[in-house]
């Protein structure tokens, strides 16, 4: 199965998509954790994308299709959730032909939608354990203690930058919903302002799981 998950940033893209993958036996493909591997292995790649994502702004088209190009030849080759991916109407279009060419498509989008306040209060509330990409929030999901002392804020995370990526999800990616739609995707929109566990369920029963 080919799922896309769409959703603002902070909308809850990443946690239910490791759950949906776990559930579905699919990689989760998220151009977002790519691009952070690639800043910090300090490749050619990263030093170009690091400034742009600091800024919150989005990488050029061509070096995510690149990413998702590779990961679609490897581990995903038989399904995958996409997170943070597509982020534009010309990303769809190019995903499209990516799996045209497997004889694959999109099966189904999940949207998530939720509030901009809670929004903020999330991501400036979100931490990461570097060591094994797992996500934390101060509140509603607190790291355990024996890695409380090493996980890390995102410097995309601080206010301001998340309004400016919420403006940018607006412009770009919010279109994608009507995109699917009118290409006879089935889109289901879920509540993502429920706890995680109850997004999760949401998701499952729409997906018959
Ligand atoms: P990316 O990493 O994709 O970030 P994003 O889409 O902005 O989404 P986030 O990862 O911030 O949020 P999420 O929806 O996954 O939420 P999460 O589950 O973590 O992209 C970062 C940057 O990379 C972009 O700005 C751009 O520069 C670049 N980029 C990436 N992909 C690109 C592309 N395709 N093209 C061009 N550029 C690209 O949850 C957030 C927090 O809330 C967590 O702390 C979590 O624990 C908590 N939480 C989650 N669900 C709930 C819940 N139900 N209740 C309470 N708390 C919850």
């Amino acid at each position: 199965m080919d799922l896309v998950l769409l959703g603002a940033p902070g909308a809850g893209k990443g946690t239910q998509g490791a759950l949906l993958a776990r559930k579905l036996h699919v990689p989760k493909i998220a151009t977002g954790d790519m691009l952070r591997d690639a800043v910090r292995q300090g490749t050619e790649l990263g030093r170009r994308a690091k400034q742009v994502m600091d800024a919150g702004q989005l990488v050029s088209d061509e070096i995510v299709l690149g990413l998702v190009r590779e990961r679609l030849a490897s581990d995903a080759a038989e399904g995958a959730v996409f997170d943070g991916y597509p982020r534009n109407v010309a990303q769809a279009e190019s995903l499209d032909g990516l799996l045209g060419e497997m004889g694959r498509r999109i099966n189904a989008v999940v949207y998530l939608e939720v509030d901009d306040d809670a929004i903020v209060r999330r991501m400036t509330g979100r931490r990461t354990d570097p060591e094994t990409g797992v996500v934390y929030h101060v509140e509603h999901n607190p790291p355990p203690a024996e890695v409380a002392d090493r996980v890390v804020q995102r410097e995309d995370d601080r206010e301001a930058t998340v309004r400016h990526r919420l403006e940018v999800y607006r412009e770009n990616t919010a279109p994608l919903v009507e995109h699917y739609r009118r290409a006879g995707v089935p889109v289901h929109t879920v509540d993502g302002g429920g706890s995680i566990d109850a997004v999760q369920g949401e998701i499952l029963g729409l997906l018959g799981r």
